[in-house]
């Protein structure tokens, strides 16, 4: 900042569904290897929502626990529990309203102050990076202020199509502040925009389409143009960057995406060098599948919590992509300290605890979502989460804490 202030991401929170669908549960379902889904995709289970999870009880779920740390933090402090967060930014593209923000219902759930703008941004799986950019700029305008941007998304595609085995579903939050205790977000960025049509979802539609091969040339070729954009405008050489985190609509695609940029560079790293670079950030997207949005940020968390190298110091470089396309390429660097920001426990608890679906029930969930389209009802009690979607009466959603 023009003080010389460190932005960043000061807090990083997860929160995914209560249920999970196993891809093996899948293969045998469809009689194929299911290796072409632990293997050949890098996928081994999804998340599935429960009738009365979606993504605001997943984006509250994940965003309770930083303002609940906030409070305690201010309360220890000065005996206020205050959060301070006047800006709520809310990264989706499974919205569950036109015109009102998902963020709204999170601002009520958690309680937020009444002196808090709150919007939700959309392009694809990119919303969240732009959130990331918005919120550092609020930041470096005003060091007290405190942004709390929510990614969450329920990744559907329709039963039976090629994308059936790439849904999943996540939220994460972060909190941007200044002199972050996570991440310092580094100012050079590249960026690239394509007026594309691999992957979309008309309003008419709950699932989206795509056109699958030609979507991973398509992210593919938007790399080398959001890095040589990043290049030229001063970013650090490959070399000096020691860790990716990409966007993974499956895992294997990070790895798909690493192996052409190191091509492009001309790296001398062997492949299992290259593979340490982003090992760490597929863990838990590999467990979780698509959240869109939330992806790459799962990505970071994961890196974070699972890498065995202490970070502190080292640069990560991260490419968001949103299909449609926009896409972008930034650094940041891990700040001394970072582990014990972290709650790496709860984050594989929320992932095992998780409760195993059969194939039957994966499909009736999935198509109660449409029939449920358009009219007033009640949903069954089912999530063990802290929130939860009560139903719609009068055309308005509901969402009701559960504790
Ligand atoms: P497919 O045609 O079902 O699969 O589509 P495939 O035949 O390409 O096989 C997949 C891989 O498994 C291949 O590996 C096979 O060789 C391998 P590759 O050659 O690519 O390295 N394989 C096996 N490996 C081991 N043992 C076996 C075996 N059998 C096969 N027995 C596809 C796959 C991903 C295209 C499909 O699932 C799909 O359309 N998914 C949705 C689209 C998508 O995720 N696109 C990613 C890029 S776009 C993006 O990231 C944006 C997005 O997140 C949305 C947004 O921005 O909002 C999607």
């Amino acid at each position: 900042t023009a003080t010389g202030m460190r932005v960043g991401i000061h807090d990083l929170a997860f929160a995914t569904t209560h249920q999970v669908l196993d891809l093996r549960t899948l293969a045998e379902h469809q009689g194929i290897d299911v290796n072409k889904y632990y293997i050949g995709i890098g996928q081994t289970e999804m998340s599935v929502p429960c009738a009365d999870e979606d993504i605001v009880t997943m984006g509250a779920e994940a965003a309770a626990q930083i303002v609940a740390r906030l409070r305690a933090e201010q309360q220890a402090e000065d005996g206020q529990a205050f959060d301070g967060i006047r800006t709520l930014l809310f990264a989706t593209e499974s919205g569950v309203d036109q015109s009102k923000s998902a963020g709204v219902f999170v601002h009520s759930l958690l309680g937020l102050g009444e002196h808090c703008r709150v919007v939700e941004l959309k392009q694809a799986c990119y919303s969240a990076t732009a959130a990331l950019q918005f919120a550092l700029g609020i930041v470096a305008r005003d060091e007290s202020e405190k942004v709390l941007v929510i990614a969450s998304d329920v990744a559907r595609y329709a039963l039976d199509s090629s994308g059936e085995p790439t849904q999943g579903a996540a939220a994460v939050a972060f909190l941007v502040t200044a002199d972050p205790a996570l991440i310092e977000i580094e100012p050079v960025s590249g960026l690239h925009t394509d007026d594309i049509d691999d992957f979309w979802r008309p309003n008419h539609l709950s699932t989206a389409l795509v056109d699958g091969k030609y979507s991973l040339a398509a992210y593919l070729r938007a790399l080398e143009g959001a890095w040589t954009e990043y290049r030229s405008r001063g970013g650090v050489d490959f070399e000096a960057i020691d860790r990716f985190c990409y966007h993974q609509p499956f895992t294997k695609m990070a790895v798909k995406a690493h192996d052409k940029l190191s091509a492009l560079v001309g790296s001398p790293l062997d492949k299992d060098q290259r593979r340490a670079q982003v090992a760490a950030s597929l863990e838990l997207n590999r467990r979780t599948g698509n959240s869109y949005t939330a992806s790459i940020y799962v990505g970071l968390l994961s890196l974070l919590e699972r890498d065995d190298a202490d970070l502190a110091g080292r640069r990560i470089g991260f490419f968001s992509y949103g299909s449609g396309s926009v896409s972008e390429f930034f650094t940041g660097v891990v700040r001394p300290g970072y582990r014990d920001v972290l709650r790496t426990a709860a984050d594989e608890r929320a992932l095992d605890d998780r409760t195993a679906i059969d194939h039957a029930r994966y499909r009736a969930l999935h198509e109660g979502i449409d029939a449920a389209q358009g009219s007033d009802y009640e949903t069954a009690a089912e999530t063990p989460g802290p929130f939860r979607f009560a139903g719609v009466s009068a055309q308005v959603r509901r969402y009701a804490r559960t504790a």
